[in-house]
């Protein structure tokens, strides 16, 4: 694909391995002179997809592919409704060192507990997902108390961009610090690893969300928004 699509271009060619490999569709556009203008990545079982595009044409062709779904793309359509998210960014070298844990964070490589973590937790989640995210590479940062999980961060990390997604902390063990710790715990990795820079996406609506990344120091540096493709015969 060519530069410049995306603001998330550093990690889309490791996001399509992963979607094929998890059951799930990619396809690419490309105007009559043969150059490509867009690409789709579609997770049946999730029925939420990615158009990475700045042709509204393009949009126009990918949106109307998947009937019933979620649909997040940075292009902004003005008549569609839809939930703004924020694209949260952390310059990781500037990050403050010196944190004091209050939890255990450790990395886990156990499918079978992440996926039954993530089915009871993240039901939308596609199960096969799990083992290939981890197979390919990506790491799974989680707190657990009693030996079971109450708290977790997906991290995907290409080059020196790492991107952070699926953070999740148990409704009664909210507040007490563990997304932090765990958020402390990835920096010491990217920086061991020397990643530079960690993305997140984050709904303008999540306030907790959106508060723990302000107070991390994170700072919005772009807009992703989702979209609801209308049903089967719905008229447009
Ligand atoms: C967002 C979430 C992961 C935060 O986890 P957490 O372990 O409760 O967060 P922490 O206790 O580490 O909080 C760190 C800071 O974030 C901010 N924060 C966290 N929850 C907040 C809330 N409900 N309202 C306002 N600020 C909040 C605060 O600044 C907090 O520091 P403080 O408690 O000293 O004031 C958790 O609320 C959650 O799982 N939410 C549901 C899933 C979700 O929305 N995930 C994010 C998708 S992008």
């Amino acid at each position: 694909m060519p530069k410049g699509l995306s603001f998330f271009d550093p990690i889309i060619r490791h996001e399509v391995k992963e979607a094929l490999e998890a059951g799930g569709e990619a396809y690419f556009s490309q105007n009559s002179e043969g150059t490509k203008n867009g690409l789709f990545i579609y997770d049946g079982y999730e029925a939420t997809g990615t158009i990475f595009t700045k042709s509204r044409e393009v949009f126009d062709h990918f949106y109307g592919l998947k009937p019933s779904s979620y649909i997040f793309s940075e292009l902004e359509v003005a008549e569609l409704p839809k939930e703004v998210w924020n694209i949260w960014q952390l310059d990781v070298d500037k990050a403050p060192s010196g944190h004091r844990f209050k939890h255990f964070v450790s990395m886990d490589y156990n499918v079978r507990e992440l996926e039954q973590f993530m089915a009871a937790t993240q039901p939308e989640t596609n199960r096969r997902w799990v083992g290939v995210a981890l197979t390919n590479g990506d790491r799974c940062f989680v707190v657990k108390i009693a030996d079971r999980i109450v708290g977790i961060a997906w991290m995907t990390i290409v080059g020196g961009v790492a991107r952070s997604h699926g953070l999740y902390v148990e409704p009664q063990f909210r507040r007490l610090g563990i997304m932090r710790d765990n958020l402390q715990a990835r920096l010491i990795y990217l920086k061991s690893r020397h990643v530079h820079t960690l993305i997140n996406e984050i709904a303008e609506s999540n306030v907790a969300s959106y508060s723990h990344a302000a107070r991390a120091g994170e700072k919005i540096v772009g807009k992703i928004f989702l979209y609801t493709s209308p049903d089967h015969g719905t008229p447009s």
